[in-house]
């Protein structure tokens, strides 16, 4: 499916839609040249997701980590706590094996997990086949292509 996005405000809106669909264990891979909306298209997501912002860009800390609580379901007898993790990573300056060592495998997948990850080709090796890959395409100062491809 391809989407045009006419400004950033509507590629934030894109990213807010697509968190109402998610149930925890995504694997979000955003694919695109630098500039092309990914970090933009994050914001939305973070904040479709309750996440509460600033929402500072992982370039340098490759690993950016949010926890906000799920909400209590009703009908539970134990009402449980349960917390939401949210992991937005940036592997343009990293490996496979960094990835790994930074944990990927122990948090990504997970039911109370859901990851954002920008330049996915970088550690191809470490996502599962199972994830949902979005990519971004500059057409103009103001368009960008979305394209939404479910492995
Ligand atoms: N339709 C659009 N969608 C997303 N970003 C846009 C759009 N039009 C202009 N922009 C601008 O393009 C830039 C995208 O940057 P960013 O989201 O950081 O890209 P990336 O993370 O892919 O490198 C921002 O400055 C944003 O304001
Ligand atoms: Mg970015």
């Amino acid at each position: 499916m391809k989407i045009i996005s006419t400004s950033s405000f509507q590629t934030k809106k894109i990213g807010q839609l697509l968190a109402e669909e998610l149930r925890g264990g995504e694997i979000i891979c955003l694919s695109g040249d630098l500039g092309a909306g990914k970090t933009t298209f994050t914001q939305g997501l973070l904040r479709g997701l309750k996440i509460k912002g600033p929402y500072t860009s992982p370039t340098f800390t490759i690993v950016k980590e949010y926890h906000r609580k799920t909400q209590n379901v009703k009908h539970t007898l134990r009402a449980r706590r349960s917390m939401l993790h949210v992991f937005h990573i940036d592997a343009y300056r990293i490996t496979s094996k960094d990835l790994r060592e930074l944990g990927f495998n122990d948090f990504a997948g997970k039911e109370n997990s859901v990851v954002i990850l920008e330049w996915p080709e970088k550690v191809k090796r470490l996502i599962p086949t199972k994830s949902v890959w979005i990519n971004f395409q500059w057409v103009n100062e103001k368009e960008r292509e979305i394209t939404f491809d479910t492995k």
